[in-house]
């Protein structure tokens, strides 16, 4: 199969492109797109056929399930039940948006392959002009993974898409870099209080200041909510070791050294400002402690660890502030939970 881009990210008439992807999606067929978190691989979600090739294109295990991108916020009733009050006030402060809300699913409407064998659905309304406008067009559900390889980093632009799924998918509609990086934060309101079971764009605060107390067992160290069926797969796992270490220039550099001292090649990633002329790669993320410019650049600069020869990565941290929470998470899945202290 060959994969073709259509770059719909300029002033043109796109009207085609976007005909096009839809034509692709109502024939039973997938097309990446890019939301504000990250690129997206999409197929019709009230379609078992469909979906399956997400799953077949992805390589990931069926037992994970996916979820549902709508166009409007009124849809959410069409595949959902039981939607409590707590959750439209949600839905009202932050959507479009990056945050995924998982309710008692209707019975019947979205394909059984979408959750498998769960009794509840996680849907979300991207704040992403060609989403909603594929979206919207296609008048309908979009079952929507990130758009990477089982088991590589979220693609935050389509030349990602297209290392991962070249040959395996038959369109990328091109939509520039994504805005936020990280996945969407997915909360569980079938429970009470309700649950963050994965942290992301929209932080805890925001979510506890629209409606009170929630858990989030994912906040810190990397663990993981049980109940994100997502979180039991090692993700975001790049070629060569990755350890945390201290954000801290002169830490960094004694590592490095240490490092090259038992002959190991290291790659780096860091804030912009740290000088670390020993690291054999180092690739910068943005300001020190500017946990915005992390998020946006985080999935990138591991990609391109995985381009070197370096056999361990150094990635310094943050701090848990706003959306900091959420690159740690990943941080820390992305390192297994390894820290660098010697
Ligand atoms: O930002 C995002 O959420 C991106 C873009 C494309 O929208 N999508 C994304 O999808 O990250 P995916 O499949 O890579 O991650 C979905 C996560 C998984 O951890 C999955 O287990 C969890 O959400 N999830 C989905 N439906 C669920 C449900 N019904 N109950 C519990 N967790 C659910
Ligand atoms: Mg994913």
């Amino acid at each position: 199969m060959e994969t073709e881009i259509v770059s719909v990210d300029n002033d043109m008439d796109n009207s085609k492109s976007y005909q096009q992807a839809v034509d692709i999606l109502k024939d039973g067929g997938v097309v990446a797109f890019p939301t504000e978190t990250v690129y997206g691989l999409g197929a019709l979600a009230t379609d078992a056929r469909a979906v399956q090739r997400i799953f077949e294109a992805k390589g990931r295990p069926s037992d994970n399930p996916l979820i549902v991108h709508i166009g409007n916020k009124e849809d959410v009733d069409k595949y959902a039940v039981n939607v409590p009050e707590n959750a439209k006030r949600l839905m009202d402060a932050f959507w479009p948006g990056p945050l995924t809300l998982v309710f008692h699913k209707r019975p019947g409407v979205i394909a059984e392959n979408v959750t498998p064998g769960f009794e509840t659905v996680g849907i979300r309304m991207p704040d992403h002009p060609v989403a909603l406008t594929l979206l919207q067009t296609l008048g309908g559900p979009l079952a929507a993974p990130s758009a990477n390889r089982s088991g590589k980093p979220s693609p935050t632009e389509a030349l990602h898409v297209m290392t991962d799924l070249q040959g395996r998918i038959p369109l990328i509609v091109d939509g520039g870099r994504t805005g936020v990086g990280v996945e969407s934060t997915v909360i569980d309101m079938t429970v009470d209080p309700p649950a963050i079971l994965r942290p992301g764009g929209v932080t805890r605060e925001m979510i506890e200041d629209v409606i009170g107390p929630v858990t989030a067992e994912s906040k810190s160290a990397g663990e993981e909510a049980p109940k994100a069926p997502g979180m039991k797969y090692m993700h975001y796992a790049p070629e060569s070791p990755l350890f945390v270490i201290e954000p801290d220039e002169a830490v960094i550099r004694d590592a490095v050294r240490q490092l090259h001292a038992e002959g190991k090649r290291v790659a780096v990633i860091g804030p912009n400002e740290f000088d670390i002329g020993e690291a054999d790669w180092y690739f910068p993320v943005g300001p020190l402690h500017d946990n915005d410019a992390m998020a946006v650049n985080l999935y990138g600069a591991i990609r391109q660890c995985d381009l070197t020869e370096a056999d361990l990565i150094l990635a310094a941290g943050t701090n848990f502030e706003g959306v900091g929470a959420a690159v740690m998470n990943r941080l820390l899945k992305a390192a297994d939970g390894k820290r660098f202290n010697r």
